[in-house]
């Protein structure tokens, strides 16, 4: 699958942003209308969804070091083949961020995955960390952010903030999400150029209630089937 890497130049701020914007073939289309459908009940949602976090897990392992890795076949014969070259965990933004877990444990079976819950804090309004459960040895190699709506982009700082605290490099941090906006992708230009995004869209815009147009509503809420619990 091939990818476009966009220098998003963002508006009021430095530095160009590497992000990768999965390429908007018919097929990923064809999964957003799906995923996008205000129709859609919650399994076919997550059915959709799960297919767009294989994309963008396959995109972050091309960006991974691989080193050789021979193994001989049943036929006696030598295999030339790869293996991972580093250290690899995930860390996933509570709530919405899990959802990304479960493809990415059908692709590797032992990762250690870390958690982060950042919220809104009631008096400030401003994202504020509530808890963090982090893998040991994290610094030592890449870690997959899950953030799987990058809307202000609030949230995703305060998490590398975590990581980077963590001793994590932010040249080794990639980060995932399903939506992204401009806005969200400025500020994370401007405060970490060196994390690598890697988003299925880049979206128009925000609300005033900061959902993403077109969007997609709330992704936690329809991934995990809340919505239709909060509806009854
Ligand atoms: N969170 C969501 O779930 N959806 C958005 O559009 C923005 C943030």
């Amino acid at each position: 699958m091939s990818a476009q890497t966009l220098p998003v130049t963002p508006l009021h701020c430095g530095p160009a942003l590497p992000v990768i914007e999965l390429a908007q073939t018919d097929r990923l289309r064809a999964l957003h209308a799906q995923m996008r459908d205000k129709r859609a009940c919650q399994s076919t949602f997550t059915f959709y969804a799960d297919q767009v976090i294989r994309l963008l897990l396959e995109q972050a392992y091309a960006l991974l070091p691989f080193s050789d890795y021979q193994v001989t076949t049943p036929l006696g014969v030598p295999y030339q083949g790869k293996r991972l070259a580093t250290g690899l965990c995930a860390v996933s933004v509570m709530r919405a961020g899990e959802s990304m877990e479960f493809e990415l444990q059908r692709i590797n079976r032992d990762i250690p995955i870390g958690k982060i819950l950042v919220q809104r804090h009631q008096q400030s309004k401003q994202p504020h960390l509530y808890y963090s459960k982090l893998p040991g040895n994290i610094a030592d190699g890449y870690v997959m952010l899950f953030e799987p709506m990058l809307a202000t982009g609030g949230s995703a700082l305060c998490a590398l903030d975590v990581l980077l605290e963590e001793g994590v490099r932010a040249d080794r941090i990639l980060l995932l999400n399903l939506l992204s906006s401009p806005a969200g992708l400025a500020r994370i230009a401007q405060q970490q150029p060196a994390v690598q995004i890697i988003t299925s869209s880049i979206e128009q815009g925000l609300t005033e209630h900061a959902y993403m147009l077109p969007g997609i509503g709330d992704f936690g809420d329809r991934y995990f089937g809340t919505w239709q619990a909060e509806a009854v």
